[in-house]
């Protein structure tokens, strides 16, 4: 398993701290930035992560930010990924017993950074129960799906419309 990991400046002290971390119990991790505490953007980290754990590339992904909301929020926008933000040992084993979460996020300012540790290894190490879990697991995807079939019409009406205007002002040329 390859893990996929990612922070922005406020969390790139504890991202370190977790990679020395998954080094000490030979876990493979690919880092995806950011490698310094310049002020950058969290979506940006939040988007490389989430994309490595949606494409398959990496199985499951750990983000840090200030809070862990915000790259939490930018996570959960890419379709398959289940981002859960865990500040203490019981969040992080329920949210892999029911929600199958994919990609684990966390606030450098918020959580003790030795608890963090043991959050990221509790988080990996609990196995989804499936059962009725994998009923609402399934019900969120199929919000994503009906979400996309959405916004592909909403598309498909626009691309109509346009062409329908571009018709008729070509027609306004012409005459
Ligand atoms: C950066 O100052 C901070 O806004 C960011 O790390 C994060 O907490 C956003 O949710």
């Amino acid at each position: 398993m390859t893990i996929a990991i990612g922070c922005d400046h406020a969390g790139f002290q504890l991202k370190e701290k977790i990679k020395d971390y998954l080094e000490s119990k030979n876990l493979a991790f690919e880092d995806f930035g950011t490698f310094d505490e310049e002020s950058v953007d969290y979506p940006d980290y939040a988007f490389y992560v989430s994309k490595a754990v949606a494409s398959g590339k990496c199985e499951k992904g750990i983000l840090v930010c200030g809070t862990g909301i915000g790259v939490g929020i930018a996570a959960n926008k890419v379709p398959g990924i289940r981002a859960a933000l865990c500040h203490d040992l019981f969040s992080a084993e329920a949210t892999r017993e029911h929600n199958d979460s994919n990609v684990l996020t966390m606030g450098a300012r918020v959580v003790d950074w030795n608890i963090a540790l043991d959050i990221v290894d509790t988080w990996l190490k609990t196995e989804f129960a499936g059962g009725r879990h994998q009923r609402r697991v399934n019900k969120i995807t199929a919000i994503e799906d009906m979400m996309a079939i959405e916004r592909a019409e909403e598309i498909a009406l626009a691309i109509a419309d346009n062409k329908k205007e571009k018709n008729g002002s070509d027609d306004n040329v012409s005459e």
